[in-house]
């Protein structure tokens, strides 16, 4: 069964389309880059993780491979079936309850910019409401230019191209972003909405959900750890 598409999210090429447009042939593709690096610097050493939208398990298996103890979240049943070596759960992450706390809740791949604020609230709730005494929430944000150097491209040493064809304001604060993966045998395609948040904006979005900035990972701020605001 197809499954419904997310409002203002559609994909194009070879495979299953997930409903917020991406392609689960070209996440099995994709390498994984620093993230897990930059996870496991912030984190104890084998801490319990729920990766919320974790895809095929790009970065689930790197940071299985590094010893920690992972849970998969994801709304499409066909990425999760690539996990492996974790626990996987499907469903949308703004309603996810599972009744259970973690060392460490992250939420990557720029899911915080989702253009629905409703489904941010709910996706920044769902962290907090897994988290465990002492724990930490880690979120992946937008680069600070990523809706106006457009268009723009990068080639990957692994032999394909991905583009941001352009970034269109919808109202609201919301832009439809159209992106382009190039590879030799197969070309894929992503619409989807997103909401460009200033740090201003960001932090904001944390404190009305009762987190706060424990701080910056690296230098061009994407990386962060949040922590609940009622710890000193
Ligand atoms: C851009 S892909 C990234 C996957 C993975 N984090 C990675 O870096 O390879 C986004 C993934 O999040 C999932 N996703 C997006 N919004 C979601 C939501 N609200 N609830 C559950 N899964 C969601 C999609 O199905 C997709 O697998």
């Amino acid at each position: 069964m197809k499954p419904t598409m997310r409002e203002g999210h559609e994909g194009t090429g070879p495979g299953v389309i997930t409903p917020d447009g991406c392609a689960v042939e070209l996440y099995e593709r994709l390498p994984v880059g620093e993230e897990p690096d930059v996870v496991a610097a912030a984190v104890p050493a084998g801490a319990r993780i729920l990766e919320l939208g974790s895809g095929v398990g790009r970065m689930t298996h790197a940071l299985v491979e590094r010893g920690f103890e992972m849970t998969a979240v994801d709304e499409s049943a066909e990425m999760l079936r690539r996990v492996r070596g974790a626990r996987t759960i499907c469903g949308p992450v703004e309603r996810l309850d599972l009744g259970e706390t973690f060392d460490v809740v992250l939420l990557a791949s720029f899911l915080v910019h989702t253009g629905d604020t409703e489904v941010r609230r709910g996706m920044l709730r769902t962290c907090v409401r897994h988290l465990a005494e002492g724990g930490c929430v880690l979120i992946q944000r937008e680069g600070e230019d990523y809706h106006t150097d457009v268009p723009r491209e990068r080639t990957d040493p692994a032999g394909f191209t991905v583009r941001i064809v352009s970034v269109e304001p919808l109202g609201d604060g919301v832009d439809s972003v159209h992106a382009e993966y190039v590879f030799p045998d197969a070309t894929w395609t992503q619409t989807f909405r997103a909401r460009p948040l200033t740090r201003e904006q960001f932090e904001a979005a944390l404190a009305e959900e009762g987190l706060r900035v424990d701080r910056y990972l690296t230098e061009d701020r994407m990386w962060v750890r949040a922590v609940p605001v009622s710890r000193g």
